[in-house]
Order: C-alpha cells, then sequence, then structure tokens
C-alpha cells in the first residue's frame, strides 16, 4: 500500500506504442440489445475557447440502453460471451439465449453503476443476479440496483474487499457465473470480455468525429477506476491509424493508476471517500496495468471539488454529468495547465455517467 503520489505523470513514446485491435464483431452485437442507440457526441464551443483548441466534444453516457452510465456495453458483452462459453454455444443471438441456460446466477461486486448493468442484464435474461456493494456506495445506486431485481449485499469495506467477497461467493456456487470488471491472476477471460465490450463507445466516436466533419481526435480524457475502460481506449486507440494524447483521471483520493504509473509496477493504494464513488478503486485490473503502462501518455489526479464545479459547468452547457463522468473536464483542465494543447485540435471528454447514476452526498 502507497501514499498518495504527485498528480501528474506523463509518458510522451506511448503515443509510438501499437497493440490488435478488439474484435470487429461487438458492436453488431450490441445493435441486436433493445433499444440500442448510439449515445450523443455533443459539441460544446464554449469549452473550445476555454481550453484554446478549436473543438470539444463530449461523449455523452448519461442514457446508455436505458441505464445512467456506459458500463452495460461492457457487462452484455462480457455475459453473452461468458454464458456461450460456459455452455459451449456459438451464434446462438441474445433473443435465443435463455433457452439454451441451465440454472445461472450472475454474481458481481461494485461501486454502483457495473452491477447495475449486470443485474439489468440478469433482468433481460431472465436470470438471477447477485451484487455485493462496499461502502460508499450511494443510497439511490443500491436502490436502482434493487429495482432491477437484484439482491444487494453491502460488504463493510473497500472495493477491493467486495471484490474478494463476491468471487468467493461465486467460488462455492456451482451455477455461479463471476462477471467482474476486473481481472487478477487467474481471473482474465470475462473482464477482457468486458473491455471488449466497451470497444462500442470509441467506434461510435469514430464515426460521430467524422459525420461532424471535425479534425481526427487529437485527445481524449477517460475516468479511471481499475483500468479497464482506459484499456479499451488505449486498444483502440493504440490499434487504428489516428493517434490522440489519451490522459486517464482518477479522483486523487484513489489515484491507482497515477502511483503504478510513478514506480512503474501495479501498486495498491490507500483510498479515501470521494464522490468519484465509481472510480474509488485501490487496485489496477492485472489486464489493464501492462497495456496503460505503454499506451497512455498522461494521467492525472482531480479533487471532488474540481468534478463537482466540472458538473455544474457542464450541466450550464445542458449535459447532465455525475462526478465520474465530469472528472474528464476537469482531468483536461489540470492536464492543459501542465502541458499546453499545441497541436491538438479535437478534443473528446467521456462523460461516462449522467447526474442520475451518482448523485452528490446531501
Ligand atoms: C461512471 C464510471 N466512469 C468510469 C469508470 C471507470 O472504469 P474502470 O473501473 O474500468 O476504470 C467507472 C467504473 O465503475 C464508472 O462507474
Amino acid at each position: 500500500m502507497v501514499n498518495a503520489p504527485a498528480r501528474w505523470f506523463s509518458r510522451p513514446a506511448a503515443r509510438a506504442w501499437t497493440c490488435p485491435p478488439a474484435p470487429p464483431d461487438v458492436p453488431a452485437f450490441h445493435r441486436t440489445l433493445p433499444g440500442y442507440a448510439p449515445t450523443p457526441l455533443v459539441e460544446l464551443p464554449p469549452l473550445a475557447a476555454e481550453l484554446g483548441v478549436e473543438r470539444v466534444f463530449v461523449k455523452d453516457e448519461s442514457s446508455r440502453l436505458g441505464l445512467p452510465a456506459f458500463k452495460i456495453l461492457g457487462a452484455s458483452w462480457g455475459i453473452y460471451r461468458a454464458l456461450c462459453d460456459k455452455y459451449r454455444l456459438s451464434d446462438v443471438p441474445l433473443s435465443r439465449l435463455r433457452a439454451e441456460l441451465g440454472p445461472v446466477r450472475l454474481i458481481t461486486a461494485t461501486d454502483g453503476n457495473h452491477g447495475r448493468a449486470v443485474a439489468a442484464m440478469a433482468r433481460l435474461l431472465d436470470l438471477a443476479a447477485d451484487v455485493y456493494v462496499p461502502y460508499g456506495v450511494h443510497p439511490a445506486a443500491m436502490a436502482a440496483i434493487k429495482a432491477e431485481g437484484a439482491a444487494l449485499t453491502e460488504v463493510a469495506g473497500p472495493y477491493d474487499e467486495a471484490v474478494r467477497v463476491a468471487a468467493d461467493v461465486a467460488a462455492a456456487d456451482p451455477s455461479a457465473l463471476l462477471v467482474q470488471d476486473t481481472a487478477w491472476p487467474g481471473y482474465e477471460r470475462v473482464p477482457q470480455w468486458i473491455v471488449e465490450g466497451y470497444s462500442t463507445l470509441f467506434t461510435e466516436i469514430d464515426e460521430q468525429v467524422a459525420a461532424a466533419g471535425a479534425a481526427p481526435v487529437g485527445m481524449v480524457a477517460v475516468p479511471v477506476g481499475v483500468g479497464s475502460l482506459a484499456q479499451a481506449a488505449v486498444t483502440h486507440y493504440r490499434s487504428g491509424s489516428s493517434k490522440p494524447t489519451i490522459l486517464a483521471v482518477e479522483p486523487d483520493a484513489a489515484p491507482c493508476i497515477l502511483a503504478s504509473l510513478h514506480q512503474d509496477k501495479p501498486l495498491t493504494v490507500g483510498t479515501g471517500p470521494t464522490t468519484m464513488a465509481g472510480l474509488n478503486c485501490a487496485t489496477p485490473s492485472t489486464l489493464a496495468w501492462p497495456v496503460l503502462r505503454s499506451g497512455l501518455d498522461a494521467a492525472v489526479a482531480v479533487t471532488d471539488t474540481d468534478a463537482a464545479q466540472a458538473a455544474q459547468d457542464l450541466s450550464a452547457l445542458g449535459v447532465s454529468s455525475g462526478p465520474c463522468g465530469a472528472a474528464s473536464l476537469a482531468g483536461t483542465r489540470t492536464a492543459l495547465t501542465q502541458r499546453p494543447a499545441a497541436h491538438i485540435n479535437t478534443i473528446v471528454l467521456l462523460n461516462t455517467e449522467g447526474q442520475a447514476a451518482n448523485p452528490s452526498l446531501p
């Protein structure tokens, strides 16, 4: 366990690193989900003026497949691939999957959004779900998980402890399928599928930026918890022709990627309370770490006050964001004071959750 690192890290050589892309069939799978539509890419000229670049877009995940966060992109593909794998199925459409399955109980730990996404997929597939939450998860987020029909258990500890409890429960139940959005040694296949699921968000951005007639993305800001979403961002942009700066943004109360980058090895950090509940993670995913170590340009930590100001500013511009979603803008503001946006024309901020996902505590 280490103390808080310096709040800024940069690795200019990351731009030259390359890796294989996500599988191409993920967006087609998402199009089969009831209610699928690309989320909006909203242009915000006042932010472009403030940040000193040509164009700023917000990828607005405040309403994704009926939920107030992006997470269902990963949970849906992860659960689909894991069930197909468990029951040795191939090419079964999601609508016919349930008929092929025996008894299955989906199990996960979450600080809010991922658990709700797993619960929603369980409801769609008519499966049971058990969701474990650490302390600090907003009561409204817990109520939303229960409203999807999942059983919810509060764990008296931080996120890593909730993950351990969920993994232990799953190991003791032959009908259980652990659907965790972070990896550790020996548990890598499901989290890799979840990361692949996030790729749709980036293919949508490519199409939307091109349709807006904007220059290729020069910088993308990604809110980071265990690093799985950032792993998907690095995989997308380091396997393609555009080479944007990729910025990871963490709460200063839980900067596990920043600390790991500074020490050049994956570390568990001490965490404290933060309004950015979805980013309150102490340990990088073991799958994400090597990808982020090689392919991330920069990482920054922001305070709850920075995130709250950013959420207020986005709201004034008509975009609903929770503290995790607004972290992208807060982190970009901090990063551009370290390194001005020379040569960057287009910035994309990932607003990964709406206000409804994670309302600030009263
Ligand atoms: C709203 C939101 N944004 C970003 C993240 C970060 O994702 P990851 O844990 O994959 O880094 C999360 C994770 O739960 C989240 O809920």
